[in-house]
């Protein structure tokens, strides 16, 4: 595992549920701050895929983890803003599918899958200035960073947002599987500054990050 302590200032951490507004807080505040955006999720629904691919049982932990371990792993965060990501080849398209949708929480489960993800994920920002969102950023992969926000909004306000996208999403029991899992559940860290979007637009959002991030010294 590389050293840290040289990067940690330059890490904003954002955990949330399913279209709490991760994503897209994140893209404008990357923008904002002339930052790097790492989606962490896409790197676990590139997993899904190609277990997937493989017809291999996504709820077979031991099958799915078997499989991780054979194959080669690698995670890259363009210039343009694209994550590349090769688990076995490079995994690319129906990321955000219904079938991935729903066995990507199954897969996260996975032990080896997680371990994989989280190495790469630490590796990836190395004296890179970046904003990484997911479940477990600011609780497991850089629980050293000050800068740690959790994003959240009522379930009937995301499932709203999920459907205004047109895509099909049972978020509910994405939660549900997310927060009861063994490994890395979804928690709020205990020093993480939690915004609950339900009655904000998404630049009251953004704004209320930014206010928080330059009041806890970030430059
Ligand atoms: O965008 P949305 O919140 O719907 O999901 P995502 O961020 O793309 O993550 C998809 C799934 O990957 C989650 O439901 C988790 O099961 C898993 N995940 C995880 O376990 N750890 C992370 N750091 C990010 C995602
Ligand atoms: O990444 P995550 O799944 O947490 O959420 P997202 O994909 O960024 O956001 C889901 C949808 O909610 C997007 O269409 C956003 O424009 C919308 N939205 C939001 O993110 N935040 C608000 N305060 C209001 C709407």
């Amino acid at each position: 595992m590389p050293e840290f302590s040289a990067v940690l200032s330059k890490i904003i951490a954002i955990d949330g549920p399913a279209a709490s507004g991760k994503s897209s807080v994140s893209k404008a505040l990357a923008k904002r701050f002339g930052v790097t955006h790492v989606n962490s999720g896409l790197m676990y629904r590139a997993a899904t895929r190609a277990v997937l691919a493989e017809g291999i049982d996504p709820g077979n932990t031991k099958e799915v983890d078997r499989y991780i371990g054979t194959v080669d792993t690698a995670a890259k965060a363009e210039v343009n803003g694209e994550l590349s990501i090769i688990i076995g080849g490079t995994v690319r398209e129906g990321l955000n599918s219904e079938d991935v949708n729903t066995f990507v929480s199954a897969v996260s489960q996975a032990p080896l899958v997680r371990d994989r993800m989280v190495a790469l994920q630490r590796r990836m920002v190395e004296s890179i200035p970046t904003i990484m969102e997911g479940r477990d950023i600011g609780t497991v992969v850089f629980p050293d960073t000050p800068f740690k926000f959790y994003v959240t909004a009522s379930e009937e306000v995301r499932a709203a947002r999920r459907a205004a996208e047109g895509l099909t999403d049972q978020v509910a029991a994405r939660d549900k599987a997310d927060s009861t899992r063994k490994s890395s559940p979804l928690t709020i860290a205990e020093d993480a500054t939690v915004i609950d979007s339900s009655d904000l637009t998404l630049e009251e959002t953004v704004e209320a990050i930014a206010t928080s991030l330059e009041e806890k010294g970030w430059r």
